[in-house]
């Protein structure tokens, strides 16, 4: 990968995530400038977390402790493990990035450790170094991904990585899914949320991201709980697919068009502009 190494002390995200939102992110930043956030900053589908560190970086975040979180259990246990034991996760990537070829990437891919820090070692490895450098599970749980085509991947990012833990220091993360951010957020904080895309067609699979499916159900669910936050007047700004299920669910709230660059099918290697919304209720 040809990722730049992080200046010291800006903390980017770990792991590349689906969905990730990293070229989404000027428009984001100017959204949550127009927020002017005096509390806690939430964001509840925190994946590859692109926005928390670029706002952490930037200071943007309050002096109190972020909540980050994650249905996905073996991320938010990465993210724990980073948190905590950056420094044996760092040794082990050291060696694995020793190890590298393909005999050792298909021995990792084939077992999950039972230790957390050897697990978190694991994800960072097979993010880097797999195909389409996305940990990305089947419905079954399973990550089938073959090895990718990389000269030289920075296995162990090390500067990043400490800056990373550094950062997380300064957050509360939770295993859960959105709606507890019911349970903590309050008047005047913050939350981003970036859920799993309302499908763009019916044979568009944006919503796979691991065991489960975020339907039209959960879509609902999660509009309820952004009305909720605005009655009790925490500022809530959310990113989605433009399709009439989004605007018919937000309806009343601002909700602002913007183009952005995305898988058009589920051919990975099939990129297009995409029009793509973001609501707000302040
Ligand atoms: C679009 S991604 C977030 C990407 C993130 N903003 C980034 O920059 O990498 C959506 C995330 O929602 C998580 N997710 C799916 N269903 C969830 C639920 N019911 N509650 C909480 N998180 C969920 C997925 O695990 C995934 O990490």
């Amino acid at each position: 990968m040809t990722e730049p190494l992080a200046i010291a002390g800006t903390p980017r995200p770990f792991l590349k995530w689906v969905g990730g939102k990293r070229q989404l992110l000027p428009e984001l930043e100017r959204r949550v400038a127009q927020a002017r956030p005096h509390g806690r900053y939430h964001e509840p589908f925190v994946g590859g977390g692109a926005l928390f560190f670029d706002l952490y970086s930037r200071g943007e975040l309050g002096r109190s402790k972020a909540c980050l979180s994650d249905n996905n259990q073996r991320l938010i246990q990465a993210y724990w493990a980073v948190q905590e034991h950056v420094e044996e996760i760092i040794a082990l990537l050291d060696s694995h990035r020793a190890s590298h070829e393909k005999e050792f990437y298909y021995a990792m891919r084939a077992q999950v450790p039972e230790d957390p820090i050897e697990r978190a070692a694991r994800i960072i490895y097979l993010n880097r170094t797999c195909f389409n450098g996305l940990f990305r599970e089947n419905s079954k749980g399973e990550f089938n991904v073959p090895m990718g085509r990389y000269k030289n991947p920075l296995i162990c990012d090390a500067p990043n990585l400490r800056a990373v833990s550094r950062a997380l220091q300064r957050c509360t993360i939770r295993h859960q899914s959105f709606a507890a951010v019911l349970e903590t957020a309050k008047t005047d904080d913050l939350v981003y949320f970036d859920p799993p895309y309302a499908p763009v067609s019916k044979t568009a699979n944006f919503t796979g991201y691991h065991k489960g499916v975020f339907g039209e159900e959960l879509q609902r669910e999660l509009a309820d709980v952004f009305q909720e936050l605005t009655k009790r007047g925490v500022k809530a700004l959310l990113s989605n697919s433009d399709v009439p299920l989004i605007h018919a669910l937000y309806k009343g709230h601002q909700i602002e068009v913007v183009r952005a660059t995305r898988l058009v099918n589920s051919n990975a290697s099939k990129r297009g502009k995409v029009n793509e919304v973001m609501v707000r209720n302040f």
